[in-house]
């Protein structure tokens, strides 16, 4: 992962734990009551991908001991992983796409509910992404993905060649001049495997997603309704197809590019099937981004136009990220897909403990707070869910006091320690494990392996009843 050139270390530090009855009068552990949103408390754990999905995308049984690990802590909402809207192959990812799905889903719903004494409530994120393929070997993309197309052979001087003998030569060249050669989405083919983008209009799967995606947006967010999840969240953050249509480097000239007006049309539209499909009764909210974090991306003004109009629309939360894109990640090694937190926006998103002088803790307050304000100066009240490095309860009251958010997400911190939530609010906060900021989680999440924490995953392996990773080297989850 990128870092901060500056590179100075920071440590996670647990600040004043409150007593039990501090807790109990405190704002992160008072109830939040916001239409058909109902917490308990105003915590919330962010969607994090644990790999534990079938290949086919079923919920298994590691995925309900995954969650149910987290609902014994009581937090106040968990949003279950990234899942899948389409039917369609996606390796160990949740899927949704099909009512076969349903009844694992359901399964897992009970599962949770029972964990947590029904004190917690669970949603699941809702996706779509689109194609992007491993980098291939340079002699591969050379001998079988390079199109020969006219141009080329012109710019090697002629028609005399043949297919081959233009496939061995370009093989042969410099990287520069191949460089030179190809046009900048075939060298990134080569450079860093293919990749989808919502601006490749020619492509008829691509130009129709305006068309297509609310269909599949509502049928997945009828599914989690039917399996008994309290609420859906549609994945509008990072590197996925909604972001791209929301992002500033969306050029698309069908009415769903360019201005931000344009931009948000197809977000409202999924929004409007989604709600017409479950009701006004069922919690609907969306993830999206403060900042994309790269250059020519949106920014927090663009946020802030957004926050207003999903508010406006009648969402029911809104939950925000930063960073996360492609665009700005590392060279994958050859046979690897690129991984979008891999660069600076990577960073943004999943702020690790070698930071700068802003440090990783809270990164992503200031700018939620400025959107949160643009949503009350339109009238609007729709509650707000802020998460990045947050790991103390000091940290988190402070936010909601100060009315910089109005739920607070830990994603790391409650992998590190998933009854952050009960012990802090008991008055034990002092036994808390505090997560470290390692970001050896991500790199897990990174390789598509099973994702653990490092703080744990060693403990007490060969206790009876311990799952197993596929190595058999780490625990599955967090020992009590
Ligand atoms: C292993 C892992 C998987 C993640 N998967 C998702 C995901 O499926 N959807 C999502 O919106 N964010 C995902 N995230 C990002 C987190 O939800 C969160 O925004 C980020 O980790 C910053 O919050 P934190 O500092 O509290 O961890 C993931 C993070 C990790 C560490
Ligand atoms: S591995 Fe554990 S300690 Fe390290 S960042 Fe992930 S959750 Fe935190």
């Amino acid at each position: 992962m990128w870092k901060p050139p500056e590179r100075i270390k920071y440590i996670a530090t647990s600040g004043q734990w409150p007593t039990a009855a501090q807790a109990a009068a405190s704002t992160l552990f008072s109830p939040l009551h916001s239409g058909p949103l109902q917490l308990q408390q105003r915590t919330w754990v962010p969607a994090m991908v644990p790999w534990r999905a079938s290949d086919d995308g079923f919920v298994t049984e590691d995925v309900m001991q995954w969650y149910e690990r987290f609902a014994r802590g009581k937090p106040g909402a968990i949003v279950i992983e990234a899942t899948g809207i389409r039917d369609v192959p996606s390796g160990p990812l949740l899927r949704i796409g099909h009512d076969r799905f349903i009844p694992g889903l359901q399964e897992l719903v009970e599962r949770v509910r029972n964990a947590s004494d029904g004190e917690t409530r669970l949603l699941i994120q809702l996706i779509d992404f689109l194609g992007i393929r491993r980098r291939p070997a340079a002699d591969k993309y050379f001998q079988r993905f390079m199109p020969v197309t006219d141009e080329l052979r012109a710019a090697l001087g002629g028609g005399e060649l043949t297919e081959q003998q233009i496939r061995d030569h370009m093989a042969s060249l410099p990287a520069e001049q191949v460089q030179a050669l190809l046009p900048e989405r075939e060298y990134e083919s080569l450079t860093m495997g293919y990749r989808e983008r919502v601006t490749d209009t020619h492509l008829d799967h691509i130009r129709q997603l305006p068309q297509i995606l609310p269909e599949l947006f509502a049928s997945a967010a009828q599914r989690a309704q039917q399996a008994g999840f309290d609420g859906v969240e549609l994945h509008y953050a990072h590197a996925y197809t909604m972001a791209s249509f929301l992002s500033a480097t969306n050029t698309r000239r069908d009415g769903y590019g360019g201005s931000r007006g344009n931009r948000i049309r197809l977000p409202l539209a999924v929004y409007k099937h989604v709600r017409q499909r479950v009701g006004t009764h069922y919690p609907v909210g969306c993830r999206f981004l403060s900042d994309e974090c790269v250059d020519g991306g949106s920014e927090v003004a663009d946020a802030m136009y957004f926050g207003q109009r999903l508010a406006q629309a009648g969402m029911d939360f809104l939950s925000l990220s930063r960073g996360g894109k492609f665009d700005d990640a590392k060279q994958p090694k050859v046979g690897e897909a690129a991984y979008p937190y891999t660069g600076r926006s990577g960073y943004e998103c999943m702020p690790h403990h070698i930071s700068d002088q802003q440090g990783p803790f809270g990164r992503n307050v200031a700018p939620v707070t400025q959107i949160r304000q643009a949503i009350r100066d339109a009238g609007l009240q729709t509650p707000v869910v802020v998460a990045g490095g947050i790991h103390n309860f000091e940290q988190a009251e402070q936010i909601l006091q100060s009315e910089q958010a109005d739920i607070v997400g830990l994603a790391r911190q409650a992998l590190a320690d998933p009854d952050w939530f009960s012990k802090v609010k008991s008055g034990n906060g002092r036994e808390v494990r505090l997560c470290e900021y390692s970001n050896y989680c991500e790199g897990l999440d990174q390789k598509h392996k099973q994702v653990t924490c490092k703080l744990w995953d060693r403990i007490d392996r060969d206790q009876p009843g311990v799952a197993l990773s596929k190595d058999g080297k780490r625990r599955l989850v967090a020992p009590y």
